[in-house]
C-alpha cells in the first residue's frame, strides 16, 4: 500500500483520551466566555475575546481583491462588528431572526455577518452568483426579516414577493430609491460601538442557516447552533494545525459551509490571522495571494488543485511559496494523482478532510502526525464514531462498501432542517445513525475511502448541486417538455452537469436553442447550475409514476447496463 510518511505536528494523537476531553463541556467553560455570563456567543468568542485577552492589536483580517487592499486588527473588527450589531438591533433584528447576507467577499460581508450573530440572529449567507429564483426560495423558506446586499445584486432580490422581508441594507455608494432601502455606510456611521449590544445565547441557539441541495425537493436549510464553535476550534487546532503565528487562507466563500466554519470561525476562534481574497480564481492570482500574504496554512478544494496542476508549470517558478507549511483539501474526492503532484511541486502533502454542510465541521481527516494514503480521506477525529453500515444499520467489515455513517452527537452537527422535520429525520432512518449519503469503505488500518454519492446529488467544482432544482427550472423554459439532470465525470471539475431534455411540440433542437436554455438557467438560477452539456431525446426514461429515472440517464451516458428496469414506463 502506498503511503506518504508523516511530518509531525505539534500534537500527539496517540492519546485519544487526552484529546477527547476537548469536546467536553468543562472545556467550554474554561476556554470560552461561559464563566463570565453563563451564556455564549460565537461572534464574541471569535473576535472580542482576543481583544480582552490582550491580542487586540494582532492582524485578524488581511483582505484584498482587484480594487482594495485592507487589513483589520481584532480590535478594529470588534468595533466594527459592534457597530453592525447596533445597526441591526436598531433596525429591529432580535434573537432568532433570519438575516441574509448576499454579496461578494469583502470586509463588509464579514463585519455584517458577525454583527448579525452578535445580536443573536441566524445568518443566511448566500453566494453572490445566485439569481432571483434561488434567492427568493431561500428567503421565502426561512421567512427572512432582513437582507444585506449590494446595489448591483438588488435586482435579484424580489422584495415585493417576500412579505416577511422588512429591511434591505445596501452596501454601496449609490443607493436606489424605494422599498425603504437603507445605506450600510450611513447606518454604520451613526451606530454606537458599545459592548452591551451582545446577545448572550444558549449553546443550542442557532447562528447560521446554510441552504444545500439534496436529490429531491427544494434546497434544505441546514441549521447550525453556537455549540459548533467547540468543534470548529478543536479541528482548527488538530487538523488545520493553526498556531499563534500562522497566516491562514481558506479559499472558500462564506456562501458555503467551508467558508463559515473554516473561513471565519476555525481561524478566528483560534485567534489566527485570516486571509480573504476576493474575486475569481486564476493560478497567478492564487499563487500571488500565497506569496504576498506569506500564507502558512492553506485550505482549498480538489477542483482548484486540479486547475493549478493543469496550469503552465512555469507559473509556479515565478512565486516564492516557501511560507506555506500545511495544505488541506475538502469538498470532493482528492485524486491520488493530485496528492502526488502536490508533494512534488509544493513539497507538502495535501491533507484531505471529509465533512458536509450537515456535519458543520470536519469528521474524517488526514492529520499531520499520521501517514497519508493517497486517495483516502483519512481517519475519524478523536471522539467521532464513523462506520460503514449496510441498509439494516449493521457495521460492515474492512473493504466492504456501504453507507458512510456517523454516530450522532458531535458538537457541530446540524440541529434541524429549517421547516422540514421530515427531511431531518430521513438522515437518521437507519437505526439512528447519521447517514451521509456517501458510499465508502474502510481499510484494515481504519482509513476511509470515498466511493461515490448514493443519491443523485452532483458535485461540480466542489459545489453541491441538486438535480431537482435544475430540472424544475429547465421545464419552465418554453421549449422544454421534460428534463433529467445528472453529473457526468469530468477530469477537472469532478463532475459536470449534463441535462437530458425532450422538447415541446413545435420546437426543434439546435445549438442555438441549447445556448438559450443555458442562458435561461444562468439568469434564472445561477451560473454554477448551468448544464455544460445538453442532450435532446424524443422521450426520457420514466417510472410508471412519472419520475424521470436519472439512473438510466447515467447508464446511457456511461454506456453501462441500466439495471433493473421493471419500474420503467414502457
Ligand atoms: C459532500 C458534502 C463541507 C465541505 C464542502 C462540501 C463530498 C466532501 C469530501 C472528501 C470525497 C467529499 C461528499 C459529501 N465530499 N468532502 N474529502 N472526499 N468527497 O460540503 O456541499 O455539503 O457536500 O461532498 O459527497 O457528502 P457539501
Amino acid at each position: 500500500m502506498e503511503v506518504i510518511s508523516p511530518k509531525m505536528g505539534n500534537y500527539n494523537l496517540a492519546n485519544y483520551e487526552e484529546t477527547r476531553k476537548f469536546f467536553h463541556w468543562d472545556e467550554v467553560k474554561k476556554v470560552f466566555s461561559w464563566s463570565k455570563t453563563g451564556n455564549i456567543n460565537i461572534a464574541y468568542e471569535a473576535i472580542d475575546r482576543h481583544v480582552e485577552e490582550g491580542r487586540g492589536d494582532k492582524q485578524a483580517l488581511l483582505y484584498s481583491d482587484a480594487h482594495r487592499e485592507e487589513t483589520y486588527t481584532f480590535s478594529e473588527l470588534k468595533t466594527l462588528t459592534n457597530k453592525a450589531a447596533h445597526m441591526f438591533s436598531k433596525l429591529g433584528v432580535t434573537k432568532g431572526d433570519r438575516v441574509f447576507i448576499f454579496m461578494p467577499r469583502s470586509p463588509e460581508l464579514y463585519v455584517a455577518l458577525l454583527g448579525a450573530i452578535k445580536v443573536g440572529a441566524v445568518v443566511g449567507p448566500l453566494f453572490e452568483a445566485f439569481m432571483k429564483d434561488a434567492v427568493k426560495s431561500r428567503l421565502e423558506d426561512s421567512a427572512a426579516k432582513m437582507i444585506v446586499t449590494t446595489p448591483d445584486l438588488i435586482t435579484r432580490v424580489p422584495v415585493e414577493e417576500l412579505p416577511h422581508l422588512e429591511t434591505v441594507i445596501l452596501v454601496g455608494e449609490n443607493i436606489p430609491d424605494g422599498h425603504g432601502y437603507r445605506s450600510y455606510y450611513d447606518e454604520m456611521n451613526i451606530a454606537s460601538d458599545r459592548d452591551e449590544i451582545i446577545q448572550w445565547v444558549d449553546l443550542e441557539d442557532g447562528y447560521v442557516l446554510h441552504y444545500t441541495s439534496g436529490s429531491t425537493g427544494k434546497p434544505k436549510g441546514v441549521y447550525h447552533v453556537h455549540h459548533a464553535m467547540i468543534q470548529q476550534y478543536q479541528t482548527a487546532n488538530w487538523v488545520l494545525d493553526l498556531k499563534e503565528d500562522d497566516i491562514y487562507w481558506c479559499t472558500a466563500d462564506p456562501g458555503w459551509v467551508t467558508g463559515t466554519s473554516y473561513g471565519i470561525f476555525g481561524p478566528w476562534l483560534s485567534g489566527v490571522t485570516n486571509v480573504v481574497r476576493g474575486g475569481r480564481f486564476s493560478p497567478d492570482d492564487w499563487y500571488q495571494t500565497l506569496e504576498k500574504n506569506k500564507v502558512t496554512v492553506w485550505y482549498s478544494a480538489p477542483t482548484a488543485f486540479r486547475m493549478l496542476m493543469g496550469a503552465d508549470p512555469a507559473i509556479l517558478k515565478k512565486y516564492d511559496l516557501s511560507s506555506v507549511r500545511h495544505i488541506l483539501s475538502v469538498g470532493e474526492p482528492l485524486n491520488p494523482e493530485v496528492v502526488r503532484w502536490g508533494y512534488e511541486v509544493y513539497q507538502h502533502r495535501i491533507h484531505d478532510t471529509w465533512w458536509m454542510t450537515e456535519t458543520g465541521a470536519m469528521l474524517i481527516c488526514n492529520y499531520l502526525a499520521e501517514p497519508i494514503k493517497p486517495g483516502s480521506m483519512g481517519k475519524p477525529l478523536p471522539g467521532i464514531e464513523a462506520a460503514i453500515i449496510n441498509d439494516h444499520g449493521e457495521e460492515l467489515p474492512p473493504y466492504r462498501m456501504g453507507h458512510l455513517a456517523i454516530k450522532p452527537g458531535w458538537p457541530a452537527m446540524m440541529r434541524k432542517i429549517w421547516n422540514n422535520d421530515q427531511k431531518y429525520n430521513e438522515y437518521f432512518a437507519i437505526s439512528g445513525w447519521y447517514v451521509s449519503g456517501d458510499t465508502a469503505y474502510k481499510d484494515e488500518d481504519g482509513y476511509f475511502w470515498f466511493q461515490g454519492r448514493n443519491d443523485d446529488v452532483i458535485m461540480t467544482s466542489g459545489e453541491r448541486v441538486g438535480p431537482f432544482e435544475i430540472e424544475s427550472k429547465l421545464v419552465e423554459h418554453p421549449a422544454v417538455a421534460e428534463a433529467g439532470v445528472i453529473g457526468k465525470p469530468d477530469e477537472i471539475r469532478g463532475q459536470i452537469i449534463k441535462a437530458f431534455i425532450s422538447l415541446r411540440e413545435g420546437y426543434e433542437y439546435s445549438e442555438e436553442l441549447a445556448k438559450d436554455i443555458q442562458a435561461f438557467i444562468k439568469t434564472e438560477l445561477s451560473a454554477h447550475a448551468v448544464p455544460r452539456e445538453i442532450e435532446c431525446r424524443d422521450k426520457l426514461p420514466k417510472t410508471r409514476s412519472g419520475k424521470i429515472m436519472r439512473r438510466v440517464l447515467k447508464a446511457w451516458e456511461l454506456n453501462e447496463p441500466a439495471g433493473d428496469l421493471s419500474t420503467m414506463e414502457d
